[in-house]
């Protein structure tokens, strides 16, 4: 009997651990079954009628000419996140304009998880430039091509970034992972909620081929479009959520499967493609740049890399 009664205990136990845990988890977490609509999710910041949501919602584009580019933010900040958007890049001759599209904390020592696109004369590619920022420290710069053309058609662009791991992903395949590694004293993005940013502007100082092809402002407008922003994220409001911050995935299998991305990790699959597009596509790496670092590399290289 005895026997019968604890037991019995410890399941009513559990079931109250797991409804706070779930009402804790639908207070803090936002999530989105669907992909979202623009005016819901996202505020027009600059750009002086650049910038458009269009199709109810569906679309938004931004826009650039010689006297302005144009931006949007997420209405909410973020403690966590993964989130994808469709993009179509600026086609044709789009050297010299950027298009970002990242997190972002406010405040001297910021965090920052960041994509941007450096444009290209027409037939040239690309570049995908991506850099993580904790604490304010950046300087983590990796660049890629792509395996298509990102100026024909929609792509999707993940950040899944959860308490273990930032994960950059593009159309479902990892390029990037960086990890949290405070156990080897390099801050990690965890502590400051982030909003999401995107804008496209000019940086024909250095965006193409260093800076030495210029915009063509007889091209101008330059338009990028975005389409079907989705996320399973944190929302932070007014401090009080708790989200990811007692991170341990005991008894979640099953239970709540929006909530998987807190723990997701590269498995061997993913794990083995995001090194193919690193041997591949991968065209400069912080981690390999002597000359940059000739006191020695940061130490998430080797950790890491
Ligand atoms: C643009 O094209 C040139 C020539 O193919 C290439 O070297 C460069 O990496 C490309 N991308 C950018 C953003 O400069
Ligand atoms: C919208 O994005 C989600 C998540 O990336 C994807 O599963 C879905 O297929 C996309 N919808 C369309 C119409 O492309």
């Amino acid at each position: 009997m005895a026997t019968f009664y604890s037991s019995s205990n410890s399941i009513i136990v559990s079931a109250i651990i797991l409804k706070l845990l779930v009402s804790l988890v639908a207070f803090c977490c936002f999530m989105h079954g669907s992909s979202a609509n623009f005016y819901q999710d996202f505020d027009i910041t600059w750009g002086d009628g650049r910038a458009n949501i269009l199709d109810n919602g569906d679309l938004l584009t931004l826009s650039l000419d010689k006297a302005s580019g144009s931006g949007f933010q997420s209405k909410n900040e973020y403690l966590f996140g993964k989130i994808h958007i469709q993009l179509k890049l600026v086609p044709g001759n789009s050297a010299g304009t950027v298009t970002a599209y990242y997190f972002s904390s406010q405040g001297p020592a910021h965090d920052e998880i960041d994509f941007e696109f450096l444009g290209n004369v027409s037939g040239q590619p690309y570049i995908l430039h991506t850099n993580v920022f904790s604490q304010g420290k950046g300087d983590r710069e990796q660049q890629f091509y792509l395996w298509f053309d990102p100026t024909a058609d929609f792509h999707t662009y993940s950040i899944l970034w959860n308490p273990q791991r930032i994960v950059f992903s593009v159309d479902g395949v990892a390029i990037r992972e960086f990890k949290n590694l405070e156990s080897i004293g390099i801050p990690f993005p965890k502590n400051q909620p982030m909003r999401i940013y995107s804008s496209l502007w000019n940086a024909d100082d250095w965006a193409t081929m260093g800076g030495r092809v210029k915009t063509d402002w007889t091209q101008a407008p330059f338009i990028a479009s975005y389409k079907n922003f989705t996320a399973n994220a944190c929302v932070w409001s007014s401090g009080t959520s708790q989200c990811g911050s007692n991170n341990s995935p005991s008894s979640s299998s099953g239970s709540d499967n929006n909530n998987e991305w807190l723990w997701e990790e590269l498995d061997y699959a993913n794990a083995g493609r995001m090194k193919w597009v690193q041997e591949t596509f991968m065209i400069y790496n912080y981690c390999t740049d002597y000359k940059r670092f000739p006191q020695g590399f940061p130490p998430e290289c080797s950790a890491t890399n």
